[in-house]
């Protein structure tokens, strides 16, 4: 059969423009440059013959291996022969140089063909720890599906690579780049199964005809070009899709929110809101305060139980005369003594010391407990000898310190290792890295003003039958994640009692675990509830409830939490889009934010 007489769209040409190289066999991407056959042969046959003749030994190829095939004269041998010389050439010198993606459009440069295939693609790109590119696979071609994809396609080459993460990109032939929920199922399912294996999920990219999306981006709330290797900390879809898809609902209402005077920070200074803190109501503080003010009228004094990075009693402290923070962490403890405790303190004296510790030169340094431990893990091995001798130095001049000036220079130790933690934001694990940057750098923290204040560090069930407040603000754990777990460096760089550590996490023996992130969450709120002594009760809650889960029974749904008020007096419940996705018409439309506002019937 002559090459003319092969329908068009078979031939290796018309494939190759229609389809791209990924579609053609060895011997048709050499008929491409054979151009034409020989009398008798097609050019196709004619590749194949040259292929199979040479098989693996093809690179080796000469001009004149080539000319003893019948047909083949000088022209044509030279020909393949300069082809293969050609790409020899790029790819030796190619070898050393090395990938690294450090934004989406990297990600998406290795793929620039990708958006216009007629066919559904999903591709992984892996990386290493730098995030330099080992490999790209393609996992599957036709349409998206959660029930067809299996992780083990994805992870099973990140495991036999050694890849510490990965970029998963996918193309909408249809042009529009936004998630479809099969998308964000999938996207689901694999990072969970990332946060399982231990490999990071950094980013899901989805490229169509009208642009690019980017779940990293879009969630972190940042424009394009923000790189997945920042601040100190590699990006994981995991952690920032802390809300997962909700199955049930409660009637709720929304508010217009008003705006809330938030000081601008000092210069140098770390405030109160300057740390990752999984469930810190920051980016919330607007609402609740707008519903409170709204809702719960004539109050006096404001009791923050749950208080975790305290930025909630922060802003109480502007429309409240007395404020009582709690949370039974040993870290947290020492950062509300540090910004809100009315103790004396000499501003220039913490300043003076915090320079000269930001003197001081690890190198110089020995090892101490932190560094033993935490060096080379969480924090470089330079940046883990100072913060040690750092927290020894303050322990040793505890007595020329006054209590607040004592939690000052912890508290801004805490805040400043926070900038350069080898983690995600949380010590449930370090990035494994053959360089961790050193960067440690010691910034004050800057204390807050409030006129009466009270300070606990107390299981909140047992505080709840000594305290009175007119209103009790109530953000308990949402789920099975153990706070005391998850910041156990901080816990440990505070009580600085130089504990044994387990585990590749370092790890302490368990304390404060808490029963709001266990089954028994439900009965402990209720008995909470029953006998906090308020005028207005009002508990955060969100919908990562998820009945598909095995987790689901540790939480508590946004029902029960209703019962459980309205025993106590009529009961308001506020609704909030989660402010971090908008993703379009997607099921992440339904996260939320809930706070219920109860007017007791019996202040006691
Ligand atoms: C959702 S966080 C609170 C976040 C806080 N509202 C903020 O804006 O940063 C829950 C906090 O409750 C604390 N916690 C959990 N169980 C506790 C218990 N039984 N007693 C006291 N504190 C507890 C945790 O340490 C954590 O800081």
């Amino acid at each position: 059969m002559k090459i003319k007489d092969i329908p068009k769209i078979e031939r290796p040409r018309e494939r190759f423009l229609q389809k791209g190289s990924e579609a053609l066999s060895k011997s048709d991407l050499l008929a491409i440059i054979l151009g034409s056959g020989i009398k008798g042969k097609n050019v196709q046959k004619l590749a194949q013959q040259i292929i199979k003749q040479f098989s693996d030994k093809f690179l080796d190829v000469t001009v004149d291996d080539l000319k003893n095939i019948s047909g083949i004269g000088e022209a044509k041998a030279l020909q393949i022969a300069a082809a293969i010389s050609l790409v020899k050439r790029f790819y030796e010198e190619g070898k050393g140089n090395e990938v690294v993606i450090k934004n989406s459009k990297d990600a998406l440069s290795l793929v620039y063909d990708l958006r216009d295939k007629k066919k559904e693609h999903l591709i992984c790109l892996y990386l290493n720890a730098r995030n330099i590119l080992i490999k790209k696979e393609t996992i599957s071609i036709g349409l998206l599906d959660k029930s067809l994809l299996h992780p083990r396609e994805i992870f099973y080459p990140a495991v036999e690579s050694n890849a510490a993460s990965i970029i998963l990109i996918h193309n909408h032939p249809s042009g529009d780049p936004t998630p479809s929920e099969k998308d964000i199922a999938v996207v689901e399912k694999i990072i969970r199964a990332g946060e399982i294996m231990g490999i990071s999920v950094t980013d899901f990219l989805i490229t169509a005809g009208s642009g690019n999306y980017s779940f990293y981006e879009t969630l972190k709330d940042r424009g394009t070009d923000f790189e997945y290797v920042s601040d100190g900390s590699q990006g994981a879809l995991f952690d920032l899709l802390e809300t997962k898809k909700a199955d049930y609902g409660v009637d709720a209402e929304r508010i217009q929110e008003t705006y809330f005077y938030i000081p601008p920070m000092k210069k140098n200074h770390l405030q109160l809101q300057n740390r990752r803190y999984i469930g810190s109501k920051h980016k919330l503080i607007e609402w609740i305060f707008s519903i409170i003010n709204k809702e719960c009228r004539g109050g006096n004094s404001f009791a923050d139980v749950f208080a975790g990075t305290g930025v909630v009693s922060a802003v109480a402290a502007r429309h409240f005369d007395e404020i009582i923070l709690n949370d039974f962490l040993y870290s947290n403890y020492a950062i509300y003594q540090a910004f809100f405790s009315k103790d004396v303190w000499d501003k220039k004296k913490i300043d003076d010391v915090i320079k000269n510790y930001n003197n001081i030169n690890g190198e110089d340094l020995e090892n101490n407990y932190f560094s033993e431990h935490f060096g080379g893990k969480y924090f470089s091995h330079n940046s883990s000898k100072i913060i040690g001798f750092v927290r020894e130095n303050i322990e040793e001049n505890k007595n020329n310190l006054t209590n607040k000036e004592y939690y000052i220079l912890i508290s801004s130790l805490l805040y400043s290792i926070d900038k350069i933690a080898n983690t995600v934001g949380h010590y449930d694990a370090y990035f494994k890295k053959d360089h961790i940057e050193d960067g440690f750098f010691m910034r004050p923290i800057d204390p807050i003003e409030v006129k009466r204040v009270t300070i606990y560090k107390e299981d909140t069930n047992l505080l709840a039958k000594k305290i009175k407040a007119d209103v009790v603000y109530i953000d308990p754990p949402y789920n099975s994640r153990q706070y005391s777990r998850f910041y156990h460096v901080l816990e440990t760089l505070t009580k600085w009692d130089k504990p044994k550590l387990y585990g590749t996490a370092l790890k302490p023996e368990e304390e404060n675990m808490s029963d709001y992130c266990k089954v028994q969450a439900k009965d402990r709120l209720a008995e909470l509830i029953r006998d906090l002594n308020a005028k207005y009760l009002v508990v955060s809650y969100n919908n990562t409830y998820d009945s598909k889960s095995n987790s689901s029974k540790n939480k508590i749904t946004l029902e029960e939490i209703k019962n459980i008020l309205t025993a106590r007096g009529k009961t308001k419940i506020f609704e909030k889009d989660y402010r971090h996705f908008n993703a379009g018409n997607t099921d992440f439309k339904n996260h939320k934010e809930y706070l219920f506002v109860t007017t007791t019937n019996n202040a006691k």
